[in-house]
C-alpha cells in the first residue's frame, strides 16, 4: 500500500482531477498542488453543494487536512484571497493551508501579455486562458520571477521588482502597451503579502517531515500530460508539467518517494483551447455528450471539444508519467449509445502508428483508427458497484484496459463524492 498518491490528468485537462482528488482526500493527511495555477478548474460536489477550485487544493474542506502550493505553482495572490474568501463565504472557514515561498506569484503584467501574445499571433492562437500563467513561467526561467516569499521582504521585493518592471516595461512598451508604474504594483502586492504571509513557507521542509512521519499525501496534478511542457501537444500546451515526473522538482523531495500514480481519464475525450485533437467528434454525437457531461470549462465557461477515447494518447501519457492505475471518469455520460469507439492507433499519411508524433503538423494529419464496441441504453448513475454495472459497460471498460495495458481501480458515475465505484482499494 502506498502513502504517496499522485493523481495525473492523462488527457487535455478536465478529466476529473478534483473530484478524485476529494475522493482520496477522505484518507490523506496532505493534499499537494504542484505545478499550474489558477488556469485549472477542479470541480468538487458533496453533501449536495458544488464548488470550483482553481489554484487551491482539492483537500481544503477538511480541516485536518494540510493543503500545499507547492513551488512548481505560479500564483496568483488576488487569485488565492478571492478564493479564499468566496470558500469562507460558503461556510469553509477552517481550513490549512501553506504556499511555498518559492511559488513564482503571477503578476499584473503576466495577464497582460498573456492577452498581447495571444492578439499578435494572427491566426495561431493557443486559445490559453488569459491568466498570465504562461509568462509568469517565462519569467521564472528568464530569472527575472518574483517568488512568494519576496512579498515577505519589503527592500528585497522592491529591488526584485524595479529589475523585472525594467524589462516587462519595455517589452510592453514595444507592443503598444501601456507600462506599469512601480508604486501601485509595489502597494499592492505588499499588501497581498501581508494578507498571505500566515501560509507562506519552505514547503519543501514541510512536506518532508511529513514523509518522514510516513503521512499520507496526496499530489492533485491540474491539466493533462498532453498538455504538458515538455511532452504535451506542443506549442498547443499549457506552461508546466502536470506529469508525475514533475513531482519532485515541483515539491522538493526526492523521486523515490513518489510511488504511486493513478492516471485520471474521461470514458471518452475533450479539448478546450487550439490544437489538434484526433478522435473530436462535430454534429449530434458531440453535442449529446457536451451536454450529458456538461462540457463546459470552469475556468473560462468555453465548450469544450469533444470525441471518442483516444488509447494512444493515453498510452502516451502512461509512457511518459508512469501510469499504475486508472480512475474511468464521467462514465454515466456515455449510456444510451448504439456503438461506442475506441481509438487504438493512428493513420499518418498512410501509415499506421501508434504513438504521438512529435510536431503539430503530423498530429494534424493524424486519422484515428477506431475498433468498435456495442453501447448501453441504461442509466448507471445509482449504480455502486463494478459488477452492478450493465455487460457492455463492463466489455467497454475491459477494451480500455486491454488497449492502454492499464487496469481501472475508479469509474465515476456521477459528479457527487458518492457517485464513485472503487474497483481496487488504492489506499
Ligand atoms: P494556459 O495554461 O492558460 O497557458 O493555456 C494553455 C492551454 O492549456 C490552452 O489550450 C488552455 O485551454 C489549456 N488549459 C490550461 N488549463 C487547463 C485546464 O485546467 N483544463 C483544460 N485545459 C486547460
Amino acid at each position: 500500500m502506498s502513502n504517496r498518491l499522485v493523481i495525473v490528468g492523462t488527457q487535455w485537462g478536465d478529466e476529473g482531477k478534483g473530484k478524485i482528488t476529494d475522493f482520496f482526500a477522505q484518507n490523506a493527511d496532505v493534499v499537494v498542488r504542484y505545478q499550474g495555477g489558477n488556469n485549472a478548474g477542479h470541480t468538487i460536489a458533496f453533501d449536495g453543494q458544488k464548488f470550483a477550485l482553481q489554484s487551491i487544493p482539492s483537500g481544503i474542506f477538511n480541516p485536518r487536512i494540510k493543503n500545499v502550493m507547492a513551488n512548481g505553482m505560479v500564483v496568483n495572490p488576488k487569485a488565492v484571497l478571492t478564493e479564499l474568501a468566496g470558500l469562507e463565504a460558503r461556510g469553509v472557514k477552517e481550513y490549512q493551508l501553506f504556499i511555498s515561498n518559492r511559488a513564482t506569484v503571477v503578476m499584473p503584467y503576466h495577464m497582460t501579455l498573456d492577452g498581447a501574445y495571444e492578439s499578435f499571433k494572427g491566426g495561431k492562437l493557443i486559445g490559453t486562458t488569459k491568466k498570465g500563467i504562461g509568462p509568469a513561467y517565462a519569467d521564472k526561467y528568464n530569472r527575472i520571477g518574483i517568488r512568494m516569499g519576496d512579498l515577505l521582504d519589503a527592500d528585497y521585493f522592491a529591488e526584485r521588482l524595479r529589475d523585472a518592471l525594467a524589462i516587462k516595461n519595455m517589452e510592453l512598451e514595444m507592443l503598444g502597451l501601456e507600462p506599469y508604474g512601480f508604486d501601485a504594483v509595489y502597494e499592492e502586492y505588499m499588501e497581498y503579502g501581508r494578507c498571505l504571509s500566515r501560509y507562506i513557507c519552505d514547503t519543501s521542509v514541510m512536506l518532508n517531515a511529513e514523509i518522514e512521519k510516513n503521512s499520507r499525501i496526496l499530489f492533485e496534478g491540474a491539466q493533462g500530460v498532453m498538455l504538458c511542457i515538455e511532452n504535451g501537444t506542443f506549442p498547443y500546451v499549457t506552461s508546466s508539467s502536470p506529469s508525475a515526473a514533475s513531482v519532485p522538482l515541483n515539491t522538493g523531495i526526492a523521486p523515490r518517494y513518489v510511488d504511486r500514480v493513478l492516471g485520471v481519464c474521461k470514458a471518452y475525450t475533450t479539448r478546450v483551447g487550439e490544437g489538434p485533437f484526433p478522435t473530436e467528434l462535430d454534429g449530434d454525437l458531440a453535442h449529446y455528450i457536451r451536454e450529458r457531461g456538461h462540457e463546459y470549462g470552469t475556468v473560462t465557461g468555453r465548450p469544450r471539444r469533444v470525441g471518442y477515447f483516444d488509447a494512444v494518447a493515453l498510452n502516451h501519457a502512461r509512457r511518459v508519467s508512469g501510469v499504475d492505475y486508472l480512475a474511468l471518469m464521467l462514465f454515466d455520460v456515455l449510456s444510451g449509445l448504439d456503438v461506442v469507439k475506441i481509438c487504438v492507433a493512428y493513420e499518418l499519411d498512410g501509415k499506421r502508428i501508434e504513438h504521438v508524433p512529435s510536431t503539430i503538423a503530423e498530429y494534424a494529419r493524424c486519422k484515428p483508427v477506431y475498433v468498435e464496441v456495442p453501447g448501453w441504453k441504461e442509466e448507471i448513475g445509482h449504480i455502486g458497484s463494478y459488477d452492478e454495472l450493465p455487460v457492455a459497460a463492463k466489455n467497454y471498460i475491459g477494451k480500455i484496459e486491454e488497449f492502454t495495458g492499464v487496469k481501472v481501480a475508479i469509474v465515476s458515475v456521477g459528479p457527487d463524492r458518492t457517485q464513485t465505484i472503487t474497483v481496487k482499494q488504492l489506499w
